[in-house]
């Protein structure tokens, strides 16, 4: 194993995008950031040095970080924002961790543009469990927004005072539009192949508020890893790809040499958000070697790809996924539960949402169990390390307190309203835990969620539409060979149900990566108690941590 540092400088930076300037926080002035590159079992030490206008973080998504949450990175949950001018040195150490992942900033919605892929190698000496792949590719999936410098001002204002979020202008794929957009053409990303050669594309969902379907033109693609951990081969047309996640897979140019689109297109429930095609759409080209016209415009992949609010093609491709579960690979899924909750997931009406009924009686917002989580000003983790009180309670429910027709038109209108609370859930150390999240038509909401897991990858057991039935459902879990990740989505009007064993002590955010709902409130904290050892313990501080005082965070002002 072996160490590696890299410097992280952030500050804002002019960059072009179809054929207009925008001013952004980059890290080291690129657009996607610098790629991590290591072996399992390696230790990074990442200098973030924060020389843009505001507070940042940075968190090591679906990185375990094992006993050391001090380098977890979410805002107000492990650490206050690194103030401008001052710089903070992250500890990521990869552990079990063999694939893909990417990092991204923890704060506000600055992540639409401070973002990177994690490549991790299998251990020297050791391969991946598919043939080696002729080349490899990293493909970031990304959103674009209008305003710019000014997002995380338009997140503020619309949490302040309840208007619309903002919306992203369009998608990219390694940071640029594609040649559906006029003003992109020229810098369309290309991906060449040569036929007959095999090709590792590493997809990274990095979109700020939406899931996304992804397909090559006449390629069939065949899954081989997501969030890090190897999967069944699945071979498919298309993809689903939710927010956070990260998906490996292969193919083989084996078609007519010449060019094909690779698409990716965002799905949605709500058609009006839908202003035009461009808008919902990004491409790439994927360039095969050889003698042929290039003035036939590429095949766009027009079969494969789902459609915009195709639910069913979303769900079809995330119910298939499983776990290798391999004699190298093996599943570990706990099959003796000692503790199991039940977590509802929902849209609200948020009561004064910012403990001043004067300002904005109410505004919308989410909640997990109807709680709808509030960012404490002392980070959870100071506070649970150095027992500071009034920061968070531990009263975050297990279940809620009656069983509903969730999905139905007669779920619990009570709870369309919720309070902002700081209401943490505290496990013991080892115990195997089984969660159950149900999506609610409640406020009309009901739509897909990616539920992501700080701290731990979870096995998906079972997912199902409707309510979770507690007599049935059970009965059906995969226990054999069940995907292993970190973000998961549940389904529309539908449950899954997962499992993990709370080996990692420390305090984990527990989030929707839709931003727009964690923003809101879909969100809670886990802390994992310590086991009574040394190496069942959470890890002190380092002898540096951001000040939480004053933190220059930009919703704060
Ligand atoms: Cu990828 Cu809490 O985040
Ligand atoms: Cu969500």
């Amino acid at each position: 194993a072996s160490v590696h540092y890299y410097d992280f400088v952030l500050r804002e930076t002019n960059i072009t995008r179809n054929c207009t300037s925008w001013r952004l926080l980059l890290v080291n002035d690129s657009f996607p950031g610098p790629t991590i590159e290591v072996h399992k079992g390696d230790l990074v030490f990442v200098n973030v040095h924060n020389q843009g206008d505001y507070g940042v973080t940075i968190h090591w998504h679906g990185v375990k970080q094992p006993r050391n949450p001090w380098s977890d990175g979410p805002e107000y949950i492990t650490q206050c924002p690194i103030p401008p001018g001052t710089n903070f040195m992250y500890e990521v150490n990869f552990t079990t961790e063999e694939g893909t992942l990417w990092w991204h900033a923890h704060s506000e919605w600055t992540r639409a543009t401070v973002h990177g892929a994690i490549v991790i190698l299998p251990k020297e000496g050791t391969t991946h469990p598919f043939p080696k792949p002729d080349g490899e590719e990293i493909i970031m999936l990304g959103s674009w927004y209008s305003e710019g410098d000014d997002l995380n001002d338009d997140l503020a204002e619309s949490l302040d005072e309840g208007t619309a979020m903002p919306e992203s202008i369009g998608y990219m794929i390694n940071g640029e539009f594609g040649d559906f957009v006029a003003c992109s053409q020229d810098s369309t990303y290309h991906m060449y192949v040569e036929y007959g050669k095999t090709y590792l594309l590493r997809i990274i969902n990095a979109v700020v508020g939406a899931e996304l379907f992804f397909a090559i033109a006449d390629h069939n693609l065949t899954v081989v890893g997501m969030d890090a951990a190897y999967t069944r081969p699945l071979v498919s047309p298309y993809l689903t790809t939710s927010p956070g996640s990260t998906l490996d897979v292969i193919f083989t140019a084996n078609q007519t040499p010449g060019r094909y689109y690779m698409a990716t297109r965002r799905y949605t429930s709500q058609d009006t958000d839908v202003t035009d095609f461009n808008h919902v759409i990004a491409t790439a080209i994927l360039e095969y070697s050889g003698n042929y016209s290039l003035d036939t415009s590429p095949k766009f992949p027009n079969r494969s790809l789902p459609g915009y609010y195709d639910y069913s093609a979303a769900d079809t491709f995330t119910f298939k996924l499983r776990g290798l579960a391999s004699k190298e690979h093996p599943s570990d899924v706990p099959l003796n539960i000692t503790r199991r909750m039940f977590i509802t997931l929902s849209m609200n009406e948020i009561l004064c949402p910012h403990h001043d009924c004067t300002v904005a009686p109410t505004t919308v917002g989410s909640s997990l169990n109807n709680q709808s989580w509030d960012d404490p000003s002392t980070d959870v983790l100071q506070a649970y390390y150095k027992n500071i009180s009034g920061v968070y309670t531990a009263d975050f429910p297990d279940f809620p307190p009656f069983v509903y027709n969730w999905t139905g038109v007669d779920n619990p209108d009570a709870w369309g309203v919720a309070n902002k609370v700081t209401r943490v859930k505290i496990l013991e150390y080892n115990e195997s835990v089984e969660v159950v999240f149900q999506d609610t038509g409640i406020m009309q909401g009901a739509q897909r969620h990616p539920m992501h897991m700080h701290g731990y990858a979870f096995y998906v057991v079972g997912h199902g539409l409707g309510n979770f039935d507690n007599e049935t459902d059970p009965l059906e879990y995969n226990l054999l060979d069940p995907p292993l990740v970190n973000t998961f989505s549940v389904p529309r009007d539908g449950w899954i149900a997962i499992r993990f064993v709370a080996n990692n002590p420390g305090v984990w955010f527990w989030h929707c990566h839709i931003d727009k709902h964690m923003s809101w409130g879909m969100d809670t904290v886990f802390i994992v108690k310590d086991g009574g050892t040394e190496e069942t313990s959470m890890r002190g501080p380092p002898s540096y941590m951001p000040p939480c005082e004053d933190s220059y965070d930009i919703t704060r002002k």
